[in-house]
């Protein structure tokens, strides 16, 4: 049988942030490192800013997952930190179509992302134009949460509705809760806790790409 393969964007949140560069080494056979961008408005906590991210100068594809509103003012700010995708909420903005139009002017995948509490339907009329979805599996807002298994209708119902591109899951993912995920129909996974919390961080992104 040829599986494809689980995509693993491994999260730095909860990383310790002291020695970054070093945490970040430790994860560095990840496909992507997602970059979780909060500005203490459509989440209560603020995170990085390009400039942080510019200078730890990564050579891992960046999965930059904007946490943010109105990310359509911050979309050229994040560009200049050369990512491959960019994730933006659908709840954040009403400017859903420009920043699709920016993100591909760039060559630079577009994803939008819901929270837990809003349905998938609401995306079925970008899905045609976005090259990703994010289900969130745990409220936006910080690492370390338990997976909410319900959200696992949405990425079943967005492949019902014909959807081809990336679902990409994020919040709480464990190796269990991964292989749920992905007999749903995602392929991408996010992870922070589960990965920093064990020792040999490589062996078990491999064990999680193979799932
Ligand atoms: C939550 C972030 C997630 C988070 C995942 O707001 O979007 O990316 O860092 O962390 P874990 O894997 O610990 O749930
Ligand atoms: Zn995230």
């Amino acid at each position: 049988m040829n599986k494809k393969k689980s995509i693993i964007s491994v999260s730095f949140l909860s990383a310790d942030q002291g020695m970054l560069k070093e945490e970040l080494e430790s994860v560095g056979t990840a496909d992507y490192f997602h970059v979780d961008v909060m500005d203490g408005r459509f989440v209560p906590r603020k995170t990085y800013c390009p400039e942080d991210i510019i200078s730890l100068e990564l050579t891992v594809p960046l999965d930059v997952h904007l946490m943010v509103d109105k990310p359509e003012n911050m979309i050229d700010d994040w560009l200049r930190t050369g990512p491959s995708i960019v994730v933006f909420h659908y709840e954040a903005t009403t400017k859903h179509k420009e920043i699709i139009a920016m993100l591909h002017k760039q060559e630079v995948k577009a994803g939008i992302s819901v929270k837990p509490g809003t349905p998938a339907k609401v995306l079925f009329p970008f899905l045609a134009t976005i090259d990703l979805v994010l289900v969130m599996t745990v409220e936006p807002g910080a690492a370390g949460q338990s997976f909410m298994p319900e959200m696992l209708e949405k990425v079943r119902g967005l492949r019902k509705a014909g959807f081809k591109g990336i679902i990409e899951v994020d919040g709480g993912i464990t190796l269990e809760n991964q292989k749920k995920a992905k007999l749903a129909g995602a392929d991408m996974f996010v992870s922070a806790s589960f990965i920093f919390k064990h020792k040999d961080r490589k062996a078990i992104i491999r064990q999680m790409q193979e799932v």
